[in-house]
């Protein structure tokens, strides 16, 4: 199942609205069955904000077929397979990862939760024709907390190429002022107390067959011609 809640400039809280009505879209699709048939939650995958071309020449349609309908769909079925023997009821996506983050006995869990809303948070942070520059508060706050633009940037940049191995680089809010950060693996920022705008994946499944080993030519790219600056905006004022 999948939800038609999303669209390619949707904040943080329509985000978390979505997944949350997603999962219990799912539930509402369960009913009128046998008891013993019920699923206790599911979330379903939203669909891809724009078509699998819509972000070439920087990210390929093949790449995008196989890192949403492919890498993402896992992340979001096996998030569903574990939630079937834990049940989470009524929670959003994003409360199931930051719950299953307190529990070393939940790391499955906070993986795959994690990475599902990670990389929905990521492909609703691209569109075609992005980059440029942002407006607004959101501008203002990059002159206070980077010096500009060009530094803030730079600093994506650094935290995208620096992370050791798989992993994400993201714009985030902490203690009043953006930030560049890093995370390995599943890892969001939420789970540090900052709140997240924007995400760049940096696993090699988001850029390999387009760039081989090169990505830091991938994240100059995204940053400059993908970058969804109103969704940044909009998960500022959520
Ligand atoms: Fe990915």
């Amino acid at each position: 199942m999948q939800s038609d809640q999303t669209s390619p400039n949707l904040s943080r809280r329509e985000f978390v609205a979505a997944t949350a009505a997603a999962g219990l879209l799912s539930m509402a699709g369960s009913l009128g069955f046998a008891k013993d048939t019920l699923a206790a939650e599911a979330f379903a995958m939203p669909p891809l904000p724009y078509p699998d071309n819509a972000l070439e020449p920087v990210i390929s349609a093949n790449t995008i077929s196989f890192h949403y309908s492919k890498h993402t769909k896992l992340y979001y079925d096996n998030t569903n397979k574990i939630l079937e023997t834990k049940p989470m009821a009524g929670m959003t996506l994003e409360k199931v990862f930051l719950e299953a983050a307190k529990d070393a006995a939940a790391m499955a869990l906070f993986n795959n939760a994690a990475q599902a809303w990670n990389h929905t948070f990521y492909w609703n942070g691209l569109k075609a024709g992005g980059g440029g520059e942002p407006k607004g508060k959101l501008a203002e706050m990059i002159h206070e907390s980077f010096g500009g633009l060009e530094n803030c940037l730079k600093a994506l940049t650094e935290a995208a190429v620096t992370q050791f191995g798989s992993g994400w680089a993201w714009l985030a809010v902490e203690g009043g002022k953006l930030a560049a950060v890093k995370t390995g693996n599943a890892g969001n920022p939420m789970t540090n107390g900052q709140k997240p705008l924007l995400a760049i994946d940096v696993w090699e499944h988001a850029y390999y067959l387009d760039y081989q080993n090169r990505r830091a030519d991938y994240v100059k790219a995204v940053l400059e011609k993908l970058v969804n600056w109103e969704f940044a905006a909009k998960n500022l004022e959520a």
